[in-house]
């Protein structure tokens, strides 16, 4: 077992309604009460973080949002500020995710702001990373990986870079049923590991690294018992509270 406390986070996307969220929150309330040698947290759309709350009670359940803006309070239209999210007791914040690179113009700027937005809001920004399937098969993934990596976390200080989780996703496992093998997680953990050794090895051998794609109850245990996986950002089996129950435990085995 390694020293790192591994860490589960549900992203539960757009989905679902205000009465889902307060059953999901309860249950994931449940889960991490269940399961004290592990963090569990759940990130659910913004409009539902009070029922998700209210519902976390005072267990140890983490709170997290899926997005945030790259500004301060101000004159942002249909943005939701840092500040915004601090006020419902979010304390984690993706950066990077997919979808927003792909789908909605999170550019590695954009990313990079955001990040920073986070961090000198207090709270801990989850970086995501990853290849796509064309990517991967050109044989670029380690460049791209490392390319998110260092566009995002180049100018910071060590004392900032120790409140940061990273996750990454491959892009063509997530929510597609393809998991990366352990062996293709692993490797890529390891290679962003050792890219942050090369700027403070202590702080590489402490934070945490997360694995997201396709991850069930069924496939987790292997994952999680690679050296450099420490958890998971978990997509759609988060919104199957059997399942994400299920990857709890698997997180929770010694590893
Ligand atoms: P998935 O999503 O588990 O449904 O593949 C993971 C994610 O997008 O974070």
């Amino acid at each position: 077992m390694n020293m790192r406390k591994r860490l589960v986070l549900g992203n539960w996307k757009m989905n679902g309604s205000r009465q889902d969220s307060r059953d999901w929150a309860g249950a994931a309330a449940r889960i991490a009460t269940d399961h004290p040698l592990i963090d569990v947290g759940i990130m659910p759309a913004t409009v539902h973080l009070q029922e998700a709350q209210q519902a976390k009670g005072n267990s140890p359940l983490w709170l997290g949002a899926q997005n945030l803006a790259a500004y301060d309070n101000g004159a942002y239209t249909g943005e939701v500020s840092a500040q915004m999210l601090l006020e419902f007791g979010v304390r984690a914040v993706l950066c990077g995710h997919s979808e927003r690179r792909q789908l909605l113009g999170d550019n590695d700027s954009v990313v990079k702001a955001k990040l920073q937005r986070a961090l000198a809001a207090g709270l801990i920004p989850v970086l995501c990373l990853g290849e796509t399937l064309e990517q991967r098969e050109s044989g670029a993934t380690e460049s791209v990986v490392l390319g998110q990596l260092d566009s995002a976390l180049s100018q910071l200080q060590s004392k900032e870079l120790e409140r940061i989780v990273i996750a990454y996703e491959p892009v063509w496992a997530i929510g597609t049923g393809l998991t990366a093998s352990p062996a293709q997680a692993q490797a890529v953990h390891a290679l962003i590991r050792s890219a942050i050794a090369q700027r403070d090895a202590i702080l590489a051998s402490l934070i945490r690294i997360l694995y997201g794609g396709s991850v069930k109850g069924s496939n987790a245990a292997e994952l999680f018992a690679q050296a450099d996986v420490d958890g998971g950002l978990i997509g759609g089996a988060s919104l199957v509270p059997s399942e994400f129950a299920a990857i709890c435990r698997a997180a929770s085995q010694d590893g």
